[in-house]
């Protein structure tokens, strides 16, 4: 068995991040999401990756490497443009052979692991099995609708009037029956392949298609409140570590993990919060469900409920909450007078100001 991640994309809804960053590097707990996947993939024993990129190919191969670090071996596979997620299993065939394989997306984050799913997979050796799970807002999802018997019946993409309220996971088990699929299906109207109508078709074939419902935790970390929402549950799990220098005049209170040459002076951390390596926190509040990347300055500061990725200062400001930070930046009071906002703001930027 195989497994094909899917890290290319364009990802539109998280920028401007991702106009210098992939989104599957996005740290959860100071840990990219992709990497999260990784190690499912890993643990279900599977060491063959294949991995998709696109245009921020060159980041996923720094971080990730040959794959050694997680026990996988990885095979790099360049898509030329986000052209659907079934185009990803259509370049893909060659490195698939003849295989049964998981598809994973690269930012979707899934609690328990995949081995379970897996081990099952290869017992009933169904053509395709989906996982879904049950969401109180389907018409932003591909939904599936199960029959009487609890076969899948039909799956569609995004849709105004959703016929089920199961959400389509972002963790596919194929047998290669998928490879004729995806050659036999037309884009769609916003000019992807669409896995959904590879499935679609495959059940239209009497193909048998199966599915297991999950209750466990799933997000789409395609956003930055579900990214918020996935860095707030898997820091609830963290293993309070203080590694790095913390001075008497400090609080620390609750799940913190403070990495190896972290300084914290001065000030209150209240967790779950992580405090990456060579990052400087001094007179400032840090609050629950915070993470601070590596190589960065939070001074004279409050800050809550937000993910701030490396390199970047915040000094002289309160209060910062629900909100995401990328790399290298700034932020800092403007002078009293005259009492004005000054912004330099990359394109799609988004901000939120209290006055
Ligand atoms: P999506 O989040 O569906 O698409 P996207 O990355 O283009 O994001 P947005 O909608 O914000 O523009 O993709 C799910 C995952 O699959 C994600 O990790 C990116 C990856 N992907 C590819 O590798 N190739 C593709 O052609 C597409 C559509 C997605």
């Amino acid at each position: 068995m195989k497994a094909l991640v899917l890290s290319g994309g364009a990802g539109t809804r998280m920028r401007p991040l991702t106009h210098t960053t992939a989104k599957q590097l996005v740290p959860v707990a100071n840990k990219p999401v992709l990497f999260y996947g990784l190690e499912a993939i890993a643990q279900a024993g599977i060491t063959d990756v294949g991995i998709i990129v696109g245009e921020t190919a060159a980041e996923i191969e720094e971080a990730v490497g040959d794959g050694s670090k997680f026990g996988l071996d990885v095979t790099y596979i360049p898509q030329e443009a986000p052209l659907g997620l079934a185009h990803a299993v259509l370049i893909s065939r060659k490195f698939l052979g003849d295989e049964d394989f998981v598809m994973y997306l690269g930012d979707n984050f899934i609690v328990g692991g995949i081995t379970e799913l897996v081990d099952h997979f290869l017992s009933d050796r169904p053509d395709a099995q989906i996982l879904l799970t049950h969401v109180p807002n389907p018409t932003v999802f591909g939904v599936a609708e199960l029959d009487d018997a609890g076969n899948v019946a039909r799956v569609e993409e995004k849709s105004p009037h959703p016929r089920s309220d199961l959400a389509i996971v972002g963790v596919y088990l194929f047998s290669p029956a998928v490879h004729e699929a995806v050659r036999a299906i037309e884009p769609s109207r916003r000019g992807e392949l669409e896995i959904t109508h590879a499935i679609q078709w495959l059940i239209d074939e009497r193909r048998d298609v199966r599915s297991t419902t999950i209750s466990g935790y799933w997000k789409d970390t395609g956003n930055v409140v579900d990214m918020l929402e996935v860095n707030r549950s898997v820091l609830e799990t963290l293993e309070p570590r203080i590694e790095g220098e913390v001075d008497e005049e400090s609080q620390i209170i609750g799940r913190v993990w403070i990495e190896e040459g972290a300084s914290v002076r001065g000030s209150r951390v209240v967790g779950p919060a992580v405090i990456g390596r060579g990052t400087v926190i001094s007179d400032s509040y840090i609050g629950a469900y915070t993470s601070v990347s590596e190589d960065c300055r939070v001074e004279n500061s409050e800050i809550e409920f937000s993910i701030v990725l490396r390199d970047s200062s915040i000094k002289g400001v309160r209060r910062v909450e629900a909100s995401l930070i990328g790399r290298n930046v700034t932020v800092t009071p403007a002078p009293a007078v005259p009492h004005a906002h000054r912004l330099l703001l990359g394109d799609h930027s988004e901000v939120q100001i209290s006055s």
